[in-house]
């Protein structure tokens, strides 16, 4: 009983420990990159599967680049209507963008027959790259950024959005595009929260920054009140989700090569 009680304690402190570093590191965000391939303005078009995948699991990106300037799309290849709700996500998807610094404007959701969300629901990666592809030439797109091929929670939509950048890349030679893959974690490190950091600092460290980039959160109130803006979502087990996810304080991403 007393050990458990001493392991309960370490992980309590190390939690609040972590919570106030990143705290310190979004007073000082100059320190919060070892971002080279970021150094100069970008086009960047985020793709995503869902509503609420931009608030679950790239925020802390989405903060670091709105705040630096950078001109971010958020591309979302389904309304989310597995429930039938799919029109108030999309409103909500919105919403959330917009908290989130990203203008209306550049947010585009598709809502194609055969890109429907669902579990078992197959999505054609040839369909997903031409899609795609057109954002990148009509927004002048240089980065990409999206899942990676377990999608961070394993959903099939996240993966199938991961394989038709995939598509893409290999139908079209985009030479002058960086490519980068959200890196999905173990379970352990998934619901670690702001302990994670510590993980992704060493992580980082191990690897060469053209390869692998992680960004601290510098807003994470503005992540909460972007997930706030799913209402239709926003039930205890999000809340929890949003608070234990490793996600909401820090993203690590990785280059995909090609
Ligand atoms: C996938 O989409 C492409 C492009 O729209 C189309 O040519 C192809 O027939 C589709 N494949 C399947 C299996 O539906
Ligand atoms: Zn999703």
């Amino acid at each position: 009983m007393a050990w458990l009680v001493m392991i309960a304690s370490l992980i309590l402190v190390t939690w609040i420990v972590s919570l106030f570093t990143i705290l310190i590191l979004s007073f000082f965000p100059f320190t919060n990159h070892r971002a080279a391939p970021l150094r100069k303005r970008n086009n960047v078009l985020l793709v995503i599967a869902h509503p609420d995948d931009e608030s679950m699991f790239f925020t802390p990106t989405i903060n670091f680049l709105t705040s630096r300037r950078h001109n971010v799309q958020v591309l979302c290849l389904s309304i989310g209507d597995a429930d039938g709700k799919g029109n108030i996500r999309k409103k909500e998807l919105f919403q959330a963008c917009v908290a989130l610094k990203v203008p209306m404007q550049q947010v585009k959701i598709v809502n194609h027959p055969d890109l429907q969300d669902g579990f078992g629901k197959v999505w054609n990666h040839s369909l997903l790259a031409n899609i795609i592809e057109e954002q990148i030439t009509s927004h002048c797109i240089n980065m990409i950024i999206t899942f990676d091929n377990y999608g961070v929670s394993g959903h099939c939509n996240h993966r199938d959005v991961h394989y038709g950048v995939r598509q893409l890349l290999y139908d079209t030679l985009q030479k002058d595009i960086d490519v980068w893959e959200l890196v999905s974690t173990n379970i352990l490190r998934k619901y670690s929260g702001p302990i994670d950091i510590w993980l992704t600092m060493i992580w980082a460290m191990l690897h060469s920054s053209g390869t692998i980039q992680y960004f601290v959160n510098e807003h994470p109130r503005r992540s909460y009140r972007a997930m706030a803006q799913h209402a239709s979502q926003w039930v205890w087990f999000r809340k929890l989700f949003v608070t234990l996810s490793s996600y909401t304080y820090v993203n690590t991403l990785r280059k995909i090569q090609h």
